[in-house]
């Protein structure tokens, strides 16, 4: 408290009252966020903080004394007769206990004798729904909290909204309120449709739905896959009421409404924690977009003992995940060589936590992609991390863009040797033309030549990789055979015993199987099941390389386009040479064996649900498709084994109900370990 303010603090206060209000209005008004969540609760906080200490700062028009904005032309107003109320949030579990603290202090009970009702936060719109005499009559939007914006046309055209109500005994009056969402898969549709129709993308599931529900042709909402979850009854007859949260939630659920699959009753501040760490893991295997959990105190007496304060209520909180968005600047643009000559442009980011992990690149794929976003230099952007999936720049905050931002272009010639970049009209990415000449194609290839699922060199690392092409020391894949160890110790970091380890692994790794030698040779799209069924196939190395296009098609999986690579590939003399040179530096394979053996899986179809906590999906997937086996995304009577990590949901169910054979990570990892010895063994 303080007699004076200081000039500071007013004018961050009026600061943080014209960005709050900017970005409502972005947010409520238009559909289009400006920035991220994360970025509005800071500044929310912040006011509320300062105007806690300073109160004589408070305003009736302060963002903290109001929930949202006014509704859009052309809807009618509907008036709330139960306001529309928001959540307070927390963000970590010492949030979460003060809450559960400050609501058993004011029952004067235990921590661990409440009762909480836990449900997903899902991530969309708030809409209130009206049944009179089991019809549904009135659906509005939230708006301000006590002024919406009535969609009843739009909201009809929701079939998980039920237009009756289910069941012969209804009360006269229910008012229902829930999310209004777009799940993921929908959302991914409906994007793809747009780009097909050259029409503009929505950034995520939740704009996506927001702006479905605004139009006013309701048509245009009938024809976008959004969904309807109740979470809450404002008003129902008292002969229906229930005594707690969820046992309404169920009579909703015989009403005909979906409520949340999640729900979960639990006791105490410790129940609820361990709900919301639970949620955080199901996250990314959720169909929908979530952005936390809602806690709320089950028991309805307990409820309205507890009341509200100002916009929220005492008996609920939020609890927020770390953001998985942040703002941040490009400072630059660097492009990338790849094994195949692809240049790929990565932005130089102003480094940013992002989930909790720091983020200072981020890939922008390709020239269209940079023309999608009209990205520069210099721009605003945000940048998603979601999972373990590679940063992502999602959108630029044009409005942010400095005076000096620079155009990024696509170099003339390749940043690594010079040489000329070729972009085919028809072609999305760009290359550099130096071939091996480009000493970055050099190192792909070789990387891609030692690594685990190819030669499987032990030692031989990405940065060894690049010091030896640096010096000259290696530039074909044979060459790497010929190294000595008295030479490789020369190299900073090398010591003696290293480099003599190194060279017996490259020794060993002289045996290998055909498949992982064709997957080696680094033929422009041809992965390991390509490999391994041309392995299989042509039984030997010679018949591969002599095979024709005709030859090549005729195997189920390898389409014209694969065949030419492989075509163009062999027929390359420098190719063949490096083939020839590799066998001459003693690298060799049982090719028998290999055409006659069927591998360990053959024939197997398995399914990942879940998290995997040792391995990401990608890596289990390649190591099982290694051992031929299919990896499909859902379970049917042909699926052999299902493997499931905390946090698998239907997949799972579905398993168990067909019999399915299901592993858990650690079973799965020993069964990978056997069967890939056993592979190992058989080929050497
Ligand atoms: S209960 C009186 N339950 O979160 C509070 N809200 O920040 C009633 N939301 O406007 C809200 N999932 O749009 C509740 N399971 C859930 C929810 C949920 C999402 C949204 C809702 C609300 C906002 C509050």
């Amino acid at each position: 408290m303080s007699s004076r303010v200081p000039d500071a603090i007013y004018d961050e206060v009026r600061t943080l009252r014209t960005d709050l209000e900017d970005a409502n209005y972005r947010y409520y008004v238009e559909d289009d966020p400006a920035i991220p969540d994360i970025e509005y609760d800071r500044m929310l906080r912040r006011l509320q903080e300062i105007e806690a200490d300073y109160p004589e700062l408070v305003t009736a028009d302060s963002p903290t004394q109001r929930v949202g904005a006014p509704p859009a032309e052309g809807f009618p107003e509907v008036r709330h007769s139960v306001a529309m109320l928001s959540l307070d949030n927390a963000f970590s579990d010492e949030e979460l206990r003060a809450f559960v603290k400050r609501v058993s202090d004011k029952l004067e009970c235990a921590d661990d004798d409440l009762t909480f009702c836990c449900e997903p936060k899902l991530d969309g719109l708030a809409v209130s729904l009206i049944y009179e005499n089991g019809l549904f009559v009135q659906g509005a939007t939230r708006g301000d909290g006590r002024i919406g914006e009535g969609i009843t046309a739009n909201l009809r055209t929701l079939k998980s909204i039920p237009l009756k109500l289910r069941g012969d005994s209804f009360p006269e009056l229910l008012e229902v309120r829930g999310e209004v969402y777009m799940s993921r898969s929908g959302f991914e549709r409906l994007n793809e449709k747009a780009r097909d129709e050259g029409s503009k993308l929505f950034a995520n599931p939740r704009n996506a739905a927001a702006g479905s529900l605004r139009q006013l042709d309701p048509n245009v909402a009938a024809s976008r896959p959004l969904e309807f979850c109740a979470y809450q009854v404002a008003r129902i007859d008292d002969a229906y009421l229930e005594s707690c949260h969820s046992a309404l939630m169920a009579r909703l659920r015989d009403f005909g409404f979906r409520s949340s699959p999640e729900l979960s009753v639990v006791k105490g501040s410790e129940g609820i924690i361990d709900f919301c760490e639970r949620m955080g893991q199901r996250r990314e295997t959720l169909d929908y977009d979530i952005d936390g959990a809602v806690l709320k105190v089950d028991d309805l007496r307990l409820q309205r003992e507890l009341g509200f304060v100002s916009r929220a209520p005492r008996w609920a909180i939020a609890f927020k995940f770390p953001a998985q968005e942040q703002t941040t600047v490009i400072n630059d643009v660097a492009f990338q060589v790849g094994r195949t000559g692809r240049l790929t442009p990565v932005a130089k980011l102003e480094p940013v936590q992002v989930a909790g992990v720091t983020v200072s690149n981020a890939t922008l794929h390709n020239m269209d992609e940079i023309a999608r976003l009209d990205a520069r230099i210099g721009d605003s952007v945000i940048v998603r991390r979601a999972g373990d999936v590679i940063p992502q720049i999602v959108r630029v905050l044009s409005e942010k863009r400095p005076d000096d931002a620079r155009e990024i272009v696509l170099p003339e010639h390749c940043p690594v040797c010079g040489a000329t970049i070729e972009k085919l009209s028809e072609e999305v990415d760009a290359r550099c033309s130096g071939g091996l000449y480009c000493a970055a194609q050099r190192k792909e290839a070789l990387k891609h030549f030692a690594s685990r699922r190819a030669l499987d060199i032990d030692g031989l690392g990405d940065k060894l990789i690049d010091a030896l092409v640096e010096r000259e020391w290696v530039s074909t894949p044979a060459d790497l055979f010929r190294l000595e160890a008295a030479k490789l110790a020369e190299l900073p970091r090398l010591g003696e015993k290293s480099a003599a380890n190194l060279v017996s692994a490259l020794e060993r790794a002289k045996r290998t199987t055909l498949p992982r030698f064709i997957y080696a040779l680094g033929v422009p799209e041809v992965g390991e099941a390509t490999a391994n069924a041309l392995a299989t196939h042509f039984g030997s190395l010679a018949r591969l390389m002599d095979a024709s296009h005709e030859e090549l098609i005729a195997i189920p999986d390898i389409g014209p386009v694969v065949a030419a690579h492989i075509a163009t590939f062999f027929q390359q003399a420098h190719n063949r040479e490096s083939v020839d040179d590799l066998m001459a530096v003693g690298v060799t394979w049982s090719e028998v064996e290999v055409s006659a053996r069927e591998q360990p899986l053959s024939g197997q179809t398995w399914v990942l649900t879940g998290t995997l906590e040792a391995m990401t999906r990608d890596e289990a997937k390649a190591r099982l498709v290694a051992l031929g086996a299919k990896v499909s995304g859902s379970v049917s009577k042909k699926t052999h084994a299902v493997v499931a990590g905390p946090g698998a949901g239907s997949k799972l169910a579905k398993a168990e109900e067909a019999g399915v054979e299901i592993l858990d990570e650690a079973t799965f990892i020993d069964r990978l370990k056997a069967f890939e010895n056993d592979e190992g063994d058989s080929a050497s």
